[in-house]
């Protein structure tokens, strides 16, 4: 039974953990969309469009959408009655038990610990492309990986170097962060913003039809366009809502976290899910789906349709976008490392907090360290899809969480509830079990493997360091 053993709640969600309290809901919507709009909007859009979905990239936004929809609704209510930097984790510990919450916790590092050298990346090919037209080429050794299946180099500097840069800036401080992240959010909320504009004027609604493509079988027996492309495309475009989970591990830095982390999880969410709506749609609008099967779709579009100017400003947005994304997911991270090693299950290192900024500097440099290696020398390519197997995963028993909990604990306080519930959470289940059964067999096999070796290390550490160990 001893798997099961469930923390207890700590009601005072306001006591001090160690960590700084400076943050509020202005901040958290902003972490918010700082986490999310990245690599998904600015990269997956177009190449989603052009190999999976056509015109219909707009219901896959829909369909991952009410899937996060419901999530949010979840960890908004989980957060306001349990908190904790830990987020899923901890609210897994308090409603399920120690052995659901570390597998919880073992798929959030997987989201993150992937994402971010993923968005890394894409970050380099930006940066590359930026310097070279301004007539910089760096030579290949430096941008690309010694793995690189195509053009094999030493490393990847650019992306090596800002997952540095970040780290630091985490390291120095979580108020110094997020006005960092709000001025970045700005750039990339304009350069988005921008492309609305220019786009309206140019719509060719013939580009719209077929807004369904016909069903092509791939060789390897999977489907693309018609219904089902629509749901593999809603899989893979889910890369782009990863993230506003994050505002929820900032719970310990949250001056007023029961009304706060509510509000900054669904604004955050609502803002993204409607922009995503608008963008895809006009990018399908304005040139044919066919042609978007690029690095840099929107600033591509933009271009085909004769703004180079707009495409430029784009492309500097979809730097700092990549940078915000990049940065909060790292926050989210180490707060999650350090909610783990708090409770024992990860060695003492991880819960290291500097008496000087009041950061988590021990899970800072540990998973930094790690991440540094991915993002210098390893493509991770389609490893991408592992962080959505890994965030859907942690959604679904997040959702049914927060059914066990309404029937196990019926008197916590919760200040926000998820309406209609047990209905919105089962929905949450069933439509992320579902994205997660339309990805591929290779994220399968990634995802298998990572979870073995999470429960080996539950076994071999975690269960026998536990603070609850002996109680
Ligand atoms: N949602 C984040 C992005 O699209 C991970 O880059």
């Amino acid at each position: 039974m001893s798997l099961f053993r469930t923390k207890p709640i700590d009601s005072d969600l306001t006591r001090d953990r160690g960590l700084k309290r400076v943050l509020g809901a202005w901040d958290l919507t902003l972490l918010g969309v700082g986490a999310v709009i990245g690599a998904g909007i600015f990269v997956l859009t177009g190449i989603t469009a052009a190999t999976m979905t056509g015109p219909a990239v707009v219901l896959s936004f829909v369909l991952a959408g009410i899937a996060c929809a419901c999530a949010a609704l979840a960890y908004a209510e989980l957060a306001s009655a349990i908190g904790g930097s830990g987020s899923a984790y901890g609210y897994g510990y308090a409603a399920l038990g120690e052995l659901p919450a570390w597998i919880i916790g073992w798929m959030l590092l997987c989201e993150y610990m992937v994402a971010i050298p993923a968005v890394s990346a894409g970050w380099s090919g930006y940066f590359n492309n930026g310097l070279e037209s301004l007539g910089i080429l760096l030579p290949t050794a430096i941008t690309h990986t010694p793995l690189d299946p195509t053009t094999p180099g030493l490393i990847n500097l650019p992306a090596f170097v800002i997952v540095l840069v970040l780290g630091v800036l985490l390291a120095t401080g979580a108020k110094i962060s997020a006005q960092f992240n709000a001025i970045m959010v700005a750039v990339k909320v304009a350069a988005i913003a921008i492309f609305i504009g220019v786009a309206f004027g140019h719509v060719d609604p013939s580009n719209w039809s077929p807004f369904i493509p016909p069903e092509v079988t791939n060789p390897d027996g999977s489907k693309h366009f018609g219904i089902q492309g629509i749901a593999a495309g809603a899989a893979t475009i889910f890369f782009a809502y990863l993230g506003f989970d994050a505002v929820s591990t900032a719970a310990d830095e949250t001056r007023n976290p029961q009304r706060d982390l509510p509000l900054g999880i669904l604004g955050s969410l609502f803002f993204c899910t409607a922009l995503y709506i608008l963008v895809s749609g006009l990018l399908t609008g304005i040139v044919n789906y066919t042609e978007l099967n690029v690095a840099s779709p929107v600033a591509h579009a933009l271009l085909k349709i004769g703004q180079g100017w707009a495409a430029g400003l784009i492309s500097i947005g979809a730097i700092a976008g990549l940078t915000t994304v990049m940065l909060v997911m790292y926050f989210g991270l180490t707060r999650v490392l350090f909610a783990i090693a708090k409770d024992g299950l990860l060695p003492p290192f991880f819960a290291y907090v500097s008496p000087k900024t009041g950061t988590p500097l021990g899970s800072i440099i540990a998973s930094g360290v790690v991440m540094l290696v991915f993002a210098g020398f390893v493509p991770l390519g389609r490893l991408a899809e592992l962080a959505n197997i890994g965030t859907l995963g942690a959604f679904v028993v997040v959702c049914a969480g927060v059914i066990v909990l309404r029937k196990t604990k019926p008197d916590l306080k919760r200040a926000f509830k998820t309406p209609f519930s047990p209905a919105i959470p089962a929905l949450g289940v069933v439509s992320c079990s579902y994205l997660m059964a339309n990805l591929g067999n290779h994220t399968w096999v990634s995802f298998g493997t990572w979870m073995a070796i999470g429960i080996a290390v539950y076994f071999l550490y975690s269960r026998r360091h536990s603070k609850l160990a002996g109680q």
